[in-house]
Parts: structure tokens; sequence; C-alpha cells
């Protein structure tokens, strides 16, 4: 059972790993091994989002990630094909994102004030299969409760604002946490889970992780962009090593 005074856990958004393996079309770096690796390491779950374009992550990934860790929390728009294929590989849960095409990363947060019937009859697809849903959304009173009439279990509150604000202001209140603390409050009193993500970084995580009631995070660019001066030392030795050791 989950405790919601415990630590907050972490899931690791891996879909980077796949974009340096379609660089140059090869086979690895294999974001299943990213997967079991971060879970290993102490994740409790692993992001992916399955975009339109499959720029990064494609179809086998998402179905082959869920199928042999049973963690994986599926990032998605709510289009009526990438729902099907969700129902289909049943992720331990889906995060609903707005997506646009030509944007680089996700650009805010998800409209369910306008949108709440349909996300409702979504939802309850998602419940009959027995997948926890979570909506990304702005730091928005209304948006929280519409996240809730519209039968989402989770938000996660879009921190990117909060993650350029960090970087910005160096001393005073930051707006943007405050707005976070109040939506995250919000929603734990009227019942929904309360993740956060997007820009998380190590430096800007520890005002965030200790906001009360935060259930998770969800962080991929930072994590990955780090592994690279994390794991580059022992790459170049391993491959230094072999070619001094070679008989020739
Ligand atoms: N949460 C959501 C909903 C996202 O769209 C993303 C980016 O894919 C993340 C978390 C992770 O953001 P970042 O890669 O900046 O850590």
């Amino acid at each position: 059972m989950e405790n919601p005074q415990g630590p907050p856990s972490l899931g690791v958004n891996i879909d980077h790993v796949a974009t340096v393996r379609n660089a140059r079309g090869e086979g690895f770096p294999s974001p299943l091994q990213a997967a079991f690796t971060a879970l290993e390491a102490g994740a409790s779950n692993v992001t992916c989002h399955l975009r339109e374009d499959r720029r990064h992550i494609r179809d086998d990934d998402v179905r082959i990630i869920s199928s042999l860790t049973g963690r994986l929390n599926l990032e998605m728009a709510a289009e009526e094909g990438i729902i099907k294929i969700a129902l289909e590989i049943k992720p331990l849960s889906v995060t609903i994102v707005p997506e646009k095409r030509k944007e680089l990363t996700t650009e805010g947060g998800l409209n369910v004030i306008q949108d709440v019937k349909k996300y409702s009859e979504i939802n309850s697809g998602f419940r009959a299969a027995n997948i926890a849903t979570s909506a990304f959304i702005e730091p928005d009173l209304g948006q929280v409760e519409a996240a809730k009439k519209g039968g989402f279990d989770f938000i996660e509150i879009h921190t990117g604002n909060y993650a350029r604000e960090f970087a910005l202001v160096k001393t005073g209140i930051l707006k943007e946490l405050e707005k976070i603390k109040a939506a995250a409050a919000y929603a734990g009193n009227i019942g929904l889970g309360v993740n956060a993500g997007h820009g998380l970084d190590y430096k800007n995580i520890y005002n965030i992780a200790a906001i009360n009631g935060m259930r998770e995070f969800n962080i991929g660019f930072s994590i990955i962009s780090h592994s690279i001066f994390a794991g580059l030392e022992t790459a170049v030795r391993e491959m230094a090593s072999i070619l001094r050791n070679v008989r020739r």
C-alpha cells in the first residue's frame, strides 16, 4: 500500500535512449535495457512517450517494456490509434498529454476543463482495463477539479515553468512553486494522487520533493544527460583497456 507521507517515488523517462538508438538506426542502446537498469537502480516505473510521429519510442518498445517489466507508464495523446495500442498492451498507467507535431518536448498541460466529457469516456475504458490514468496539467485549481470530474486517478503537475523560474530567480519567492503547492494540496484533498514532472533536474528537485503528499516524479532529460558523464569514463576505460591488452 502506498504511503502518501512516505518519500516520493521516481519514474524515469527513457525516450531519449531511443533518440540515440534511432540516430544510427541500430538496435542499441536498447530502451528495454534502459528500463531494467532504471528499475534495478531504484526507479519505481519507467515512462515512454509513444508520439504520433514515433520520433523516438516505437510501438515494439512499449509492447516489450510493458510485458517484460509490468512497470510502464505510457505517456500519450488522447488519440484513437494510441488509445487502442494502450488498451492492447495494458501498461501500469497512462499519462495523457497534449501533443503537437512540431514541438521539441511537451509544451504545457492538458486543457481538461474544455473536454471533461471526452476524458470521462476515455477514462472509463482504461478503468475497465485496469489501467490507472493521469492528466498532465498546469498547477491550476480549475484544471485539478476538472481532472477529478473527468475520472482521472492522478494528476501530473507540469513543472516546466517552475524549472524555468528556478533557473532565473536566484532569491525570493518562486511564484510557480507556490502554485504547485496549492494545486498539490487541493488535489490531495479531493482524492487525486499527485505526481509532477518536466524540466526537473539535480538542483531544482529539492523544493518540489519537499512538498507534502507528492507521490511520484517523472524525470527524463536530466537523468539521461547526466548518465553520459556518469558513464563515459567507464566506457572509455573499457575500450582503452581492450586496446592495451590485445596481442599483436
Ligand atoms: N512528464 C511529462 C508529461 C512529459 O511530457 C515529460 C517529457 O517527455 C516528462 C515528464 C519528463 O520531462 P524531462 O525530460 O524534462 O525530465
